[in-house]
């Protein structure tokens, strides 16, 4: 059957998008996120400019996209607003030279906060689809994010048809958006297999303006080697969770989210290598090559997620046999697959990665030096403020060693000490659980600080015996401010820092 549906170029669909409107885009990650038409967009507030008119739309998406969306629109400083996550150079850039205003929040709660209304009302949802039918069923793609919640939102609709993508991906999405309070019930998820939803996402046809047509490959970039760095963090956290279920404080069926990136990555298949760690699930946000490789070895069972967040090769080795993998992944929209009432019963364990750690356990996960944003929260705070175990990794330096990860006080708090519960450098595990501030302290300079930074953790440590938190608040921040000074965080000089009599 002829699709109802009219079919447009790229070009025609972007004309349809006004300056000053909002647009919701289908996509977690680059994976399952529309190309053709925001590049089109971006093509069109370029023109505009030249022109001397203003171009920019406000842009949601379900997180970071790829270089035709975050990265196309931002050259052309067409993002008026931004939410909830991103990961592109040029947006970054936009977001800290104050072009773009970036408004950073939970994955989790994106969809919620479209239904309620906080964010505005949603002028477009421009969703990536590998199928559709006359009656506005959509199969999506690589990814569900929040497009089920921008499609039934929005008031005009454009789907991106493409064909690098098989309509025979169906039945690998679970559709299922929650009702709102006062008449949300529980989500009926026990096990991390378990359907609860639809495989197709629905919106009302009368709303489809029309249908363009790809077949370009989504942008996900590969994954590195794993380096040394990342092989012993991989290897400290898998010989850390042997350990614990061996003393019966983990339960083994506990299933595993880990973060995206090449330490996610390389974490992931420690945990699939090592002896004493049984066949485990996954229940997590984004999946990556490694885990494909464990699916296909037999160490992981079964995968919830919300992206297939593969290079080139691997997800091609997914779509060349869908029969045997739809029997082990399930892609579920972000409000479900990171919602803290399925976390906490299902008691994950999280793995995520930090930009900076303190010596109490608070986390930074987004900001450089307290003022540039990184990326985002992401899906972080959902799964380790519910996690049954909560882990974060880093190498113990960045920049060439010049800055040590390791700070007294994080110049920016995501995750505070109270959900934080394992640190894991290169170095070694710092177990926070049951301490108090200054065992806490101690453990974390000596299992994970990078030696040439102990001696000053301690210097600055030391500063002060009193106090539940033994923080010096006019040393607090040497570190980055010497950093900030001469590009290196090595040499501060404590003793100068407060008068003898001030250190009490
Ligand atoms: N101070 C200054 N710069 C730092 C730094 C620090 N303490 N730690 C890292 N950096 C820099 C690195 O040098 C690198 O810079 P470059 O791009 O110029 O080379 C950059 O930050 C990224 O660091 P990298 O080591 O490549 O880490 P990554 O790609 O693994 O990303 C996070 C780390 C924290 C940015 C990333 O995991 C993230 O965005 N996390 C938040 C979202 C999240 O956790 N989601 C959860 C589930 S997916």
């Amino acid at each position: 059957m002829s699709s109802p549906f009219p079919q447009l170029t790229p070009e025609e669909a972007a004309a349809h998008i006004e300056h000053g409107q909002a647009v919701g885009f289908s996509g977690f990650t680059p994976a399952g996120a529309p190309k053709a038409i925001p590049s089109a967009i971006a093509a069109r507030a370029e023109a505009a400019h030249q022109r001397g008119e203003p171009f920019k739309i406000g842009v949601l998406t379900g997180a970071s996209t790829g270089p035709s969306l975050d990265g196309a629109l931002a050259k052309a400083n067409a993002i008026s607003f931004r939410t909830p996550y991103q990961s592109d150079a040029n947006l970054r850039a936009r977001i800290n030279a104050g072009d773009t205003r970036f408004f950073d929040m939970h994955l989790s709660m994106l969809p919620q906060a479209v239904r309620y209304g906080f964010l505005g009302p949603i002028d477009w949802a421009i969703l990536e689809a590998c199928d559709i039918t006359a009656g506005g069923g959509i199969v999506l793609t690589s990814s569900v994010g929040a497009a089920p919640t921008f499609g039934r939102q929005a008031r005009r609709v454009l789907i991106e048809l493409n064909r690098k993508h098989p309509p025979a991906l169906l039945g690998m999405h679970d559709i299922y958006e929650p009702a709102d309070p006062p008449h949300r019930g529980e989500i009926p998820i026990f096990h991390v297999s378990d359907r609860i939803g639809s495989a197709i996402m629905q919106v009302d046809p009368s709303r489809i303006v029309g249908i363009v047509e790809t077949d370009r490959a989504d942008e996900t970039a590969g994954y590195d080697a794993p380096t040394q760095e990342t092989e012993a963090i991989g290897n400290h956290v898998a010989e850390f969770l042997a350990t614990e279920i061996a003393a019966h404080r983990l339960p083994s069926f506990v299933p595993i989210q880990s973060g995206v990136g090449n330490l996610g990555n390389s974490v992931l298949s420690a945990l699939g290598c090592h002896p004493r760690i049984p066949r485990f699930e996954m229940y997590t946000e984004v999946l990556q090559d490694s885990v494909v490789e464990l699916i296909c070895s037999d160490r992981v069972k079964f995968a919830s997620t919300c992206a297939l967040t593969l290079s080139p090769p691997a997800l091609e080795r997914i779509y060349s046999d869908l029969k045997f993998f739809r029997q082990r992944i399930l892609m579920r929209p972000q409000e479900i697959s990171n919602h803290p009432e399925v976390i906490r019963r299902l008691g994950l364990i999280s793995i995520n990665t930090a930009i900076e750690v303190d010596l109490f356990g608070n986390v930074n996960s987004t900001h450089i030096m307290g003022r540039q944003m990184m990326n985002g929260i992401g899906g972080s705070g959902d799964f380790t403020r519910n996690a049954y175990l909560s882990i974060f990794t880093c190498p113990s330096t960045a920049k060439g060693g010049k800055i040590s990860t390791v700070v007294p006080l994080v110049s920016h708090a995501d995750h505070s000490e109270h959900s934080v519960q394992v640190v894991v450098t290169e170095h070694g595990i710092a177990d926070l659980r049951g301490r108090s501030p200054h065992e806490r302290a101690e453990l974390i300079i000596e299992n994970c600080a990078h030696p040439e930074f102990r001696h000053e953790l301690h210097a600055y440590l030391h500063m002060v015996k009193s106090g539940h938190t033994p923080h010096t608040l006019r040393a607090a921040f040497a570190f980055h401010c010497r950093f900030l000074d001469t590009g290196d965080m090595h040499g501060v000089d404590w003793e100068s820092l407060i008068p003898v009599a001030a250190r009490r």
